[in-house]
């Protein structure tokens, strides 16, 4: 089974679902991005059912598309939340998430960060160091309650992926080392304001092989065999995110139907709730970004089309040399060949893609970068003095507007000059 295409090109125009793109730029502008509404409920209802009656929650990670409407999205179809920072906490409590649905990730929580979340009630704190227990433990109790966690364990396994989203390897930031749950546990067992719920893991993002999936968990269980034996609660198995999608022919995921069954296979009869937090795989393919032609000119033997969208706005590009496909509105006729796509930022790297066959393009004409719903506009700055991008959602023929663009004066606000003079 595979997933209803949502961007089509009829008589020559590209439609996201039954909208033109080129209505959607026109009615707000570029760049732009758009994501289709009925390819995030179709990825999130897919991965929810491929869990069948199992008791399994799916933690949407925010990070990978922040937008309130976004994770609203998927609060109704029943998902709950990964966050990372108080930022993403306070956008899902914004759409409606319900705390026990909530699961707050991340290597450098702050106190403040952490008092938000216990005065929330969310469910679980992914713990990943033990001067995090310390602190949260300090912070439940001067809050009178108490902090549900389990630890972010690091099975070391290579999961086979660009290495700046690779994070389970031994040498990696995050969590801590699988050998020394049993002490950390031991520890958090002994703190007052401490509830031991479950345990966690992340090996990276963008997977596309199940064998370190497969390797990671093995781990994981043999650990929460030997916890429980030290007499822990091990009510959530939470297996992170990190599922990857078809970017180029290149790319070969697992369907969410083959993921869910090795983590059923090998975490799913331990009487726990699976928990798992995937970001890009319900979010990326339901998005393009829509940017325009502004000019066109040949440096010696090389060719540019320079378009109003950069590394400010989709950064993927730059920071992991990604290469997502490009269609272009309207279609044009004519040879192919290779240009380099590149943004108004004062930056060589400032490259959306390089060498890349196109059609002659015309000044005006839109680019279409499909699957950048993930990590695209969160990943955004303000760098250069550029405004951000404007995000609309599409359900059917209709378009509504969810983020509007940041205008010039907002991105100073907050800034003041200083009288040193007086
Ligand atoms: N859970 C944790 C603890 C994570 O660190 C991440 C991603 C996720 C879940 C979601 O992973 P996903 O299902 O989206 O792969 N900016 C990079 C990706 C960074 C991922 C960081 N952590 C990119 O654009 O490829």
């Amino acid at each position: 089974m595979s997933y209803r295409e949502l961007l089509a090109r009829r008589e020559g125009r590209l439609f996201l679902e039954d909208v033109p793109v080129a209505e959607l730029a026109r009615r707000f502008g570029t760049p732009l991005y758009a994501y289709a509404r009925s390819g995030l409920i179709e990825r999130a209802d897919r991965l929810r059912a491929a869990f069948g009656d199992a008791p399994a929650l799916v933690a949407y990670s925010v990070k990978a598309n922040m937008n309130l409407a976004v994770i609203r999205t998927f609060l109704e179809r029943g998902c709950g939340v990964d966050v990372t920072s108080a930022g993403e906490l306070e956008r899902a409590l914004r759409a409606g998430a319900d705390p026990q649905k909530i699961i707050y990730s991340g290597v450098g929580k702050r106190s403040d960060e952490m008092d938000r979340a216990l005065a929330a009630g969310i469910r679980m704190f992914n713990v990943e160091s033990l001067e995090e227990l310390e602190l949260l433990d300090q912070r439940a109790g001067a809050a009178g309650t108490r902090a549900p966690i389990s630890f972010r364990l690091n099975p070391d396994v290579d999961p086979k992926t660009h290495p700046y989203i690779a994070t389970g390897l031994r040498h990696s930031k995050f969590g801590i080392p699988i050998e020394s749950a049993t002490d950390a546990y031991a520890r958090a067992k002994a703190l007052s304001n401490i509830d031991v719920v479950g345990v966690d893991c992340h090996i990276g993002s963008q997977l596309c092989d199940l064998g370190p999936i497969r390797d990671a968990l093995l781990r994981i269980k043999q650990a929460v065999l030997t916890l429980r034996r030290e007499g822990c609660n091990v009510e959530l198995i939470d297996v992170g995110g990190g599922l990857g999608v078809e970017y180029s022919g290149s790319d070969d995921p697992p369907s969410p139907e083959a993921y869910a069954d090795t983590l059923l296979e090998v975490v799913g009869g331990l009487d726990a709730t699976l928990v798992c937090e995937p970001g890009r795989s319900l979010t990326a393919e339901a998005g393009i970004f829509l940017t325009r032609v502004l000019y066109r000119k040949e440096n010696g033997e090389h060719r540019f089309v320079i378009v109003d969208g950069g590394m400010s706005d989709q950064l993927r590009p730059m920071l992991y040399g990604a290469e997502p496909r490009i269609e272009t509105d309207p279609e044009r006729p004519g040879e192919p060949a290779a240009v380099d796509v590149v943004g108004p930022v004062c930056e060589s790297t400032d490259r959306l893609a390089k060498d890349r066959p196109l059609p002659p393009l015309e000044r005006g004409d839109l680019l279409v970068l499909r699957d950048t719903g993930a990590y695209g506009f969160s990943m955004s700055s303000n760098y250069n003095g550029r405004t951000l991008a404007a995000e609309v959602m599409v359900e059917g023929d209709r378009a509504e507007l969810v983020r509007r663009r940041q205008t010039l004066e907002e991105t100073w606000s907050g800034e003041t000059i200083p009288d040193f003079e007086r």
